[in-house]
């Protein structure tokens, strides 16, 4: 903490020097942290934002939130590539002090780490409530259990980042699930059906409608067929759902985690 006076340019050499002879230890304590992830989104949005998007999705700079669009690095070289930058690109060094750039490490960790393994705010319990008022439970199943015209969430937590969880209620075209436009048919014979689209081709549509059942339909019967692109998840969550039961919400779905078969493994 005392290293924290120094003058910042002074400082990030010092702390190359520090980390190198030391050695950094094997995980600093920001990561997972939530008030550390919390403030290092604040530095985030102001410093890295401009490029990365304020959440972190994208823009100049790559998206951070999908592993395949950086190199999955370790904390430390996390760390190292923050304070330093990449040379030969726009991504430039940055002059934060080691305890917010810790905080901003622990904030771009967040984005793809399975929610799971986060220490999320909110209340689990109150959240399963919430889950079956607002009426989740009609669209999605957890362990066998709930809606089938939504993706399963038994392992949402596991699968998925906090952000992305947050993103999927609150803005459900942002980033919708493959396999899940909704589409509306009607056929030759006059039958009209309508649920998610779960398979294409210029032959064939597989349609699953809110029941669950699966429809196998010839594209020669289809009449007229409206697609529309877009996802059937109620688009108003955020705004219908209060700030707590939002968070609780998040706490209980990031819970949702399969045990791994491996564990069973020796
Ligand atoms: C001026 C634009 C800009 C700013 C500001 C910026 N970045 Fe970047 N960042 C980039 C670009 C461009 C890349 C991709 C570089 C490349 O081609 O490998 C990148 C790459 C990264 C990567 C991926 C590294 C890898 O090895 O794949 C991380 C992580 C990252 N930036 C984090 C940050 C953080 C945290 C901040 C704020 C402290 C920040 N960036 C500020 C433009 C920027
Ligand atoms: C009318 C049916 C419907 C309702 C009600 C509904 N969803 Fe969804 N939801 C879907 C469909 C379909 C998808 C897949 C398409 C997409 O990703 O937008 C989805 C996607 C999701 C995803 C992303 C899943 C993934 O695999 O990435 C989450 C998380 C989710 N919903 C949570 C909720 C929660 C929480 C509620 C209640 C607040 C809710 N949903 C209410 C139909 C619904």
């Amino acid at each position: 903490m005392r290293l924290l006076l120094v003058f910042p340019l002074a400082a990030m050499s010092m702390y190359a020097q520090h980390g190198d002879a030391a050695g950094k230890p094997a995980q600093n304590p920001a990561i997972g942290d939530p008030a550390a992830i919390d403030a290092g989104k604040k530095l985030f949005a102001g410093g890295c934002g401009g490029c990365h998007g304020p959440d972190g999705a994208g823009g100049r700079g790559p998206s951070l939130r999908d592993k395949v669009m950086w190199h999955s690095l370790d904390d430390s070289a996390l760390y190292t590539t923050i304070e330093k930058g990449i040379a030969g690109t726009e991504m430039p060094a940055s002059r934060l002090p080691a305890a917010q750039l810790w905080q901003v490490v622990a904030f771009v960790r967040s984005l793809s780490s399975p929610a799971a393994e986060m220490n999320v705010p909110g209340d689990a319990r109150a959240g399963e409530t919430v889950f079956s008022q607002a009426g989740c439970v009609n669209c999605h199943a957890r362990q066998g259990r709930g809606g089938k015209l939504g993706p399963d969430l038994s392992n949402a937590g596991a699968t998925r980042s906090y952000p992305t969880l947050r993103e999927s209620i609150v803005d459900p075209d942002a980033n919708g699930a493959v396999g899940y436009r909704a589409i509306s048919v009607k056929l030759r014979n006059g039958q009209e059906l309508s649920g998610v689209e779960r398979n294409r081709s210029n032959y064939s549509l597989q349609l699953q409608d809110r029941a669950g059942a699966v429809h196998l339909i010839d594209m020669a019967d289809v009449a007229e067929m409206k697609d529309s692109r877009t996802s059937p998840m109620p688009k108003d969550y955020g705004r219908r759902l209060s700030k707590p039961d939002l968070e609780n919400l998040l706490a209980y779905l990031s819970k949702q985690s399969l045990r791994p078969v491996m564990a069973e493994k020796r």
